[in-house]
């Protein structure tokens, strides 16, 4: 098989000879593979590399002992500025598949330092697919100081890491622990809080919606009169008090609830929302559509519910008007993006 490209997740696509289409575990554009097929659905087939006949220049023997062993770090067989190369070609493929619209050929994705740059971990020492136990002495994508707290660790359990430099960060403390979201590349971070709060401006009224302990907020508060942040989780409250001053008011409530009984007020507001995973619900996309915001400026984690989400918002009148990558994940193929939206003028 030759493969054209690589997808969102990560593996390689090609086309078999009867035209029907082929997904490739590890496989990187332009290689030529000897593929074993490993499942058949209707409209494709999955399949796994049994021999690379022609290698992508940029392939590398994975740096790290453990791959292939522990389920992360599924891109280390490409070359760092190749995986960022890929993960510009997914998300232009996937915004041209799933939005319908065209990102620029040099969409921008920032980058950090391709190692060492997790602050925050749930480990668990399970071989991939199996029950066996395998002591890890040392992740390669880890912080410093989660690699030592690593060694700590009993090999039996599931344990949450934290690497609690978010204490004092970019000249503030910022308060939370591994009970709760936080960021996890805080490296990078700093770059992406700078385009956040150079999209949100200033203004009268911001809404940090998917606030978790407040952060974007902590570091936006001082450009507006007044921030409201909406989290669901109860866990988020007591650190969000100590993140956020006197000008912000923090609810702990669901996106959906708390848009569903103000969307009066969001036509003056800038609004930010950082979702998880899954991107907005239904619900608050059709508030979001039918109560247009000032600004609305979306962080995702997931290119492929942020695509979803940008058909809705164009088709509803909303412009695309700023987008940007953040590599936050190395070694992977996840990224996080900055997507700003206007209400267009028609
Ligand atoms: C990706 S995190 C972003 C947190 C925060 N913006 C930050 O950067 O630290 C998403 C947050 O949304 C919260 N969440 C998930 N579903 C929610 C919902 N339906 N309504 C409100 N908050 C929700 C989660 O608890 C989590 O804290």
């Amino acid at each position: 098989m030759k493969i054209e490209k690589c997808v969102q997740g990560g593996a390689g696509f090609a086309r078999l000879p009867n035209g029907s289409v082929c997904f490739v575990d590890g496989a990187l554009p332009g290689e030529v593979v000897e593929i074993k097929v490993i499942e058949k659905k209707k409209d494709f087939v999955k399949a796994g590399i049994v021999k690379i006949l022609e290698p992508n220049i940029k392939r590398r023997i994975p740096p790290c002992q453990y791959y292939g062993k522990c389920g992360g770090c599924n891109a280390q067989y490409a070359e760092f500025e190749l995986q960022i190369e890929l993960l510009r070609q997914i998300i232009l493929d996937l915004f041209s598949r799933t939005a319908k619209i065209s990102l620029p050929q040099n969409f921008e994705i920032h980058y950090g330092a391709e190692w060492g740059y997790r602050c925050r971990a749930k480990v668990f020492f399970q071989m991939r697919g199996s029950n066996t136990i395998i002591p890890v002495e040392k992740c390669m994508i880890l912080s410093k100081k989660l690699n030592e707290k690593l060694k700590e660790i009993s090999l039996t359990k599931r344990v949450r890491l934290f690497d609690n430099q978010s204490e004092f960060y970019l000249g503030k403390h910022i308060y939370a622990d591994e009970s709760v979201f936080f960021q996890n590349n805080l490296q990078l971070l700093p770059k992406l809080i700078d385009e956040v709060r150079r999209a949100a401006g200033k203004g009268k009224l911001l809404l940090d919606i998917f606030c978790g302990v407040g952060l974007f907020s902590a570091f936006l508060q001082s450009e507006f009169e007044r921030v409201i942040a909406i989290e669901q989780n109860p866990l988020c409250q007591k650190f969000a008090e100590k993140n956020l001053g006197k000008n912000c008011a923090f609810y702990t409530t669901s996106a959906e609830e708390w848009l569903g009984k103000n969307a009066g007020i969001l036509s003056d507001a800038c609004v930010l929302i950082d979702p998880p995973r899954t991107g907005i619900s239904n619900e608050a996309c059709d508030i979001l559509c039918k109560n247009k915001t000032g600004k609305l400026i979306y962080v995702s984690c997931n290119p492929a519910t942020l695509a979803r989400d940008t058909r809705k918002l164009l088709n509803c009148g909303y412009e695309l008007t700023n987008i940007q990558g953040f590599a936050f994940y190395p070694q992977t193929f996840h990224l996080e993006i900055m997507a700003v939206f206007n209400p267009s003028c028609t």
